[in-house]
């Protein structure tokens, strides 16, 4: 440390404006309410590594909730026809999504036999029960009801779950401004049951070619749609590494969930999400 260092450091310590009496103020601590949420991390099992499997889903599920509050204001922003509103908020989302999937390589310092020291403390708890990530998908459109039944015994939690469930995602949205956009989409499409996963639609393919082929006509719509893939491509990307995280860790044991695990994990990255925007790559 040199003379220079010594001189800042005896600076900030003598700054004479740090505010130091909260007897009657909000604190830091309490805005953000940190007795709470650092009290959270209950290990079951007393081992050392359990601490970093809680953080690291407490953090990915925080992180859920602000991609929730963005992409249903997002959707509102798209019926108002705010798309440029809906892409700040979009844009927000997939940078939030980087920083989810960056919590794997943490995680990946974990070996499997420190895993099986806590696994078991674990009983039937999985990530597959996760509510929040239910609610992503069902956002995304992708709808299936088995959240809604594992969180029966909770009345609230379950009239949440059922809303989200029930309504129009962002897909469905973004379907229903191309065609207050001129641009035409089936009726069965625009009146579809959204409680059920979408389905792709020559009608929307057609639609997305036109928007694609007419960028500076339909700009916003064009913007809208990459704003989507890059939704779509980086959901994927957290899923390809949960996968082989969890290959790294268990194998292909069964998940604590009761499903074959990788196995299981494998399956779900075929699922398509915006279909007709991965489709007119090739076509385009
Ligand atoms: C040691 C670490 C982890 C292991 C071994 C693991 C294992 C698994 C397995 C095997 C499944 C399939 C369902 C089951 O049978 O349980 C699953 C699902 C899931 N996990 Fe993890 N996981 C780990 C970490 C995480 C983390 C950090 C998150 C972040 C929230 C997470 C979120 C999820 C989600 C959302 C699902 C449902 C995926 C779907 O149905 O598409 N997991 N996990």
């Amino acid at each position: 440390m040199n003379k220079n260092d010594h001189q800042e450091i005896n600076a900030t310590s003598s700054e004479k404006n740090i505010h130091t009496d909260f007897t009657n103020k909000m604190t830091y601590g309490e805005y953000l309410a940190l007795d709470k949420i650092l009290s959270a991390q209950n290990r079951l099992s007393g081992h050392h590594d359990e601490m970093l499997f809680i953080v690291i889903h407490q953090v990915s599920e925080l992180w859920m909730k602000l991609i929730l509050h963005e992409m249903g204001a997002a959707i509102q922003s798209i019926e108002k026809d705010d798309l440029s509103t809906a892409q700040k908020r979009l844009a927000r989302v997939s940078k939030t999504q980087s920083q989810i999937i960056q919590a794997w390589d943490v995680l990946s310092t974990m070996t499997p036999s420190e895993y099986m020291e806590f696994r078991d403390s674990l009983g039937q708890a999985s990530g597959f029960q996760s509510y929040q990530y239910r609610m992503v998908e069902f956002s995304l459109g992708y709808k299936t009801d088995h959240v809604l039944k594992i969180y029966e015994k909770d009345i609230e939690l379950h009239s949440k779950l059922k809303d989200a469930f029930e309504a129009p995602g962002l897909y469905d949205v973004a379907i229903r401004a191309l065609h207050r956009a001129g641009l035409h989409i089936d009726e069965d499409i625009l009146n579809r049951d959204v409680t059920k996963s979408y389905k792709d639609n020559d009608s929307v393919r057609d639609a997305w070619m036109v928007v694609y082929k007419n960028t500076d006509k339909y700009w916003e719509l064009y913007e809208l749609a990459e704003k989507l893939i890059d939704i779509e491509d980086w959901l994927q990307q957290w899923r390809f590494r949960h996968m082989k995280t969890v290959e790294r860790i268990i194998g292909f044991k069964m998940g604590t969930g009761g499903s074959s695990g990788v196995g299981y994990l494998k399956k779900v990255l075929d699922q398509r999400f915006f279909p007709e925007l991965w489709a007119i790559r090739t076509e385009l």
